[in-house]
């Protein structure tokens, strides 16, 4: 009877791995909720390209663009149980499944540009942040980038005094809802894939995102003023569920780990030439008028954001938050 019990585990087991060895490929669904034509997006086909060329096709990676298999939230949920199996949310979206630490990135003028924020990814600092996700059932692989946020709605907004009473779509962070809150505004938290329609209907008035996920979306269309202030930072953590990984022969995890460290380096290497092309395509679009803040209005700006980083102590951690302001500070004093 003993026997036959380890005969049938040994061959469950075999099942479980067979694909990896025999004829029907892994597949990996990797979903995310922006268009192709963004950094995520091209990183994200990067990572399929290199990951079926390293497994000699023994893994295929199927992206899903644009929402088109999950939203914001239920794609984290979806992870969780295993339904997908990779997914790249912007730092601001871990807070719903009890990992608060990543609204540190959504501080107001915390990263003043992307050297300074590799110090906190590529160094003890990032690496501590992805063990938090481990006791969520994922693994997180990567940082990606995307790049800074301008803030959009149908009037300029220049001083602090200008967002009063306007409704701004926020991501799921109470970093970001302290932000708005405190420049007076009513914040929102609305999945990305509702955000146009939102904005066209006047649901909201306004919202805050990089200039390639302004244009792919079209969000210029439907908003009159674009106001360039460079107050905050989108990037994602690349994870993929645990079991999945775990799982994974090896030799298979070791290639797919290749093909997202080749992934990240290109990935994080376009972003900042998308973005800027986003924001040339819109200028020339005609259909939003850019305000580039001047410094005064920009000082202005971080002055009555200051006392958000007090108030979020409690949420994302004091410690973290010195911590991180350290490591982008490092070097430049
Ligand atoms: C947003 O929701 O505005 C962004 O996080 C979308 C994204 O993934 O870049």
């Amino acid at each position: 009877m003993k026997r036959l019990l380890v005969a049938t585990a040994a061959i469950a087991a075999l099942a479980l791995i067979g694909p990896a060895s025999a004829q029907a490929p892994i597949v990996l669904k990797f979903s995310h909720v922006v268009a192709p034509d963004t950094p995520k997006g091209k990183g994200s086909e990067k990572f399929k390209e290199l990951a079926e060329k390293y497994t000699n096709g023994k893994v295929k990676v199927e992206v899903y663009h644009n929402s088109t298999l999950y939203k914001d939230k239920e794609e984290l949920e979806a992870m969780q149980l295993g339904a997908v199996q990779m997914l790249a949310p912007s730092n601001s979206k871990f807070g719903p499944i009890g990992v608060k630490e990543f609204e540190v990135f959504d501080l107001p003028f915390l990263i003043p540009n992307l050297a300074a924020l590799r110090k906190v990814t590529e160094g003890p600092i990032g690496a501590k942040m992805l063990k938090l996700l481990d006791s969520k059932g994922m693994v997180g692989l990567a940082y990606w980038d995307n790049g800074f946020k301008q803030m959009s709605a149908n009037k300029p907004l220049r001083k602090p005094e200008d967002y009063k009473g306007l409704k701004f779509r926020i991501q799921s962070s109470k970093v970001l809802e302290a932000q708005f809150r405190t420049l007076g505004a009513i914040p929102q938290v609305m999945a990305f894939s509702e955000v146009y329609q939102a904005l066209q209907t006047g649901v909201v008035d306004g919202q805050e995102n990089t200039w390639s996920n302004m244009y792919t979306q079209k969000m210029h269309e439907v908003q009159k003023d674009i106001t360039e202030t460079n107050h905050g930072y989108i990037g994602y953590v690349v994870v993929v569920n645990k079991p999945f990984w775990d799982g994974l022969p090896a030799d298979i995890r070791g290639q797919l780990e290749k093909a997202m460290k080749e992934a990240t380096a290109y990935s994080n290497e376009i972003s900042a030439k998308e973005n800027a092309e986003a924001r040339e395509e819109i200028i020339k679009s005609k259909k939003s008028t850019i305000i580039t803040a001047s410094k005064d209005e920009l000082a202005a700006l971080r002055k009555t954001m200051e006392p958000i980083y007090q108030d979020m102590e409690k949420r994302v951690g004091k410690q973290a938050i010195e911590d991180v302001m350290k490591a982008v500070n490092a070097g430049t004093n």
